[in-house]
């Protein structure tokens, strides 16, 4: 078993002592007497110098035949070389071919539509590394925040009777004789479960049927979202911040160097930590847009557009609350006005846009059974859900975070399909 990475041993106190290492090809340069290897594996990248009257006969000759990811071993001793990658460099003295490898078919110029149809060896990438390493830990940050502050972790189903949000995204599959459908949401769930344990959050994959190709939409995607009874909108909207800000601090405590990689500037994540995200009424928001031109009325959702445009004025994560009741969805609880809801999206700055939608829900069984008449619900496919508020009812909310999504923000990403390493996009087939 390997138990040596390359991250590890670029060390000075390792100058002068000996290694194995395993990994593959990255980049080689075959001169007359002498062959530079860059060897990658899972942690990093090490230059390797193989001097023909260094080594043996056959290391020189399967030195000179190795494709670029061939698989190898390297035998050799770490020296100083601030001309190579990382300021070290393995001087070998043995190179065991592990597996010669074909002529590699990526070059490393390639387009993003190219880049689908080799997923399987482009994730080999140093970018993609890199970024699912960010993704490992914000990751790890985000569900960390809720197992300190005693939530439970749950297990919903992905196999779905119903729709949550919008029927119009719906993954529609065969479950032996019925009709089911792929999950959007644990929501439904998530909320008959707080009523045995209180604090309860998933994270799930979930499917959206999305007619629109946009830079932000998945078909599949991951979601980590939380239910809580007893807490209102500003609890919850609390919670929100407080997650997000753990997921990012873990990012910055772990993965420096791969977000600088990434060419993201690490004092801005910084900041999204130290400041108060800004809270605004959806009013306050539509207010903003006018002011700057944008064509949008008092009770039209905002699109995504609307949302870079606002988003690019502030340089904090936004909370915007208190949608018009048409725009979202039907448990959403409604605010005294009747106009309005008691919910939030909070909108990622610099232009990124919505990357949590929350709500308190609609705790009320008739004032909810009327909703979803007018919202054009069926009641027969939802009566367990509805029970929910038959049979000890409590005030509850919650929210629903897209991983990918959040991401992609933090990386400063082009496409949230960059976050995955199979992501499923229209347009682009099934075929791995
Ligand atoms: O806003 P959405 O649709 O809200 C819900 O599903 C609620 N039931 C969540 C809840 O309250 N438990 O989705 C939640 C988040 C969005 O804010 C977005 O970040 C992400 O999920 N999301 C997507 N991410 C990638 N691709 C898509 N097609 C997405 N649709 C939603
Ligand atoms: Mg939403």
């Amino acid at each position: 078993m390997k138990s040596i990475y390359i991250e590890n041993i670029m060390k000075e106190n390792n100058i002068g002592k000996e290694f194995s290492l395993y990994g593959w090809v990255y980049r080689r340069r075959i001169m007359k007497d002498k062959i530079f290897i860059v060897l990658r594996d899972s942690s990093g990248i090490i230059q390797c110098l193989i001097e023909k009257n260094k080594v043996n006969g056959k290391t020189w000759e399967d030195s000179k035949k190795i494709q670029i990811e061939g698989s190898i071993k390297i035998d050799g001793i770490i020296e100083k070389d601030e001309r190579a990658p990382g300021g070290f460099e393995l001087k070998a003295k043995e190179v065991k071919i592990i597996d010669l490898g074909d002529v590699f078919p990526l070059k490393g110029n390639e387009t993003p539509l190219a880049i689908m149809d080799w997923r399987h060896l482009w994730i080999r990438s140093r970018r993609f590394n890199a970024i699912s390493k960010v993704r490992d830990s914000l990751t790890r940050g985000l569900i960390e925040y809720f197992t300190k502050n005693k939530w439970y972790w749950v297990f919903p189903p992905i196999l779905t009777p119903t729709t949550c949000e919008e029927t119009t995204t719906l993954f529609e599959v065969k479950y032996f004789d019925e009709k089911a459908f792929l999950s959007q949401s644990a929501q439904l769930y998530l909320e008959s479960l707080i009523f045995s344990l209180e604090k309860v959050f998933s994270l799930t994959p979930s499917f959206r049927a999305e007619k629109s190709r946009t830079k932000r939409h998945l078909h599949e995607y991951w979601q980590l979202e939380c239910e809580a009874a007893w807490m209102d909108d500003n609890e919850i909207m609390k919670v929100a911040e407080g997650m997000v800000k753990e997921g990012i601090k873990k990012v910055i405590e772990e993965r420096k160097k791969e977000v600088e990689f990434l060419g993201r500037d690490i004092k801005k994540l910084r900041k999204f930590i130290e400041d108060d995200f800004i809270r605004m009424k959806y009013d306050e928001a539509i207010d903003e847009l006018q002011k700057s031109k944008v064509k949008i009325q008092w009770g039209d959702d905002l699109s995504s557009d609307e949302e870079k445009k606002l988003t690019l004025m502030h340089d904090m994560p936004i909370f915007v609350m208190n949608y018009p009741r048409k725009v979202k969805a039907f448990y959403a609880k409604e605010l005294g006005d009747k106009k309005r809801v008691i919910n939030f999206d909070l909108l990622a700055p610099e232009g990124f846009g919505e990357i949590i939608s929350g709500s308190e829900r609609e705790d009320n069984y008739e004032i909810l059974k009327e909703k979803m008449k007018e919202f054009k619900i069926p009641l027969q496919t939802y009566s367990w859900y509805l029970d929910l508020r038959k049979y000890g009812s409590v005030p509850h909310s919650g929210f629903g975070l897209g991983v990918d999504r959040t991401l992609r923000w933090l990386l400063k990403l082009e496409h949230v399909r960059d976050t995955l390493p199979f992501p499923r996009l229209r347009g682009t087939q099934i075929n791995m």
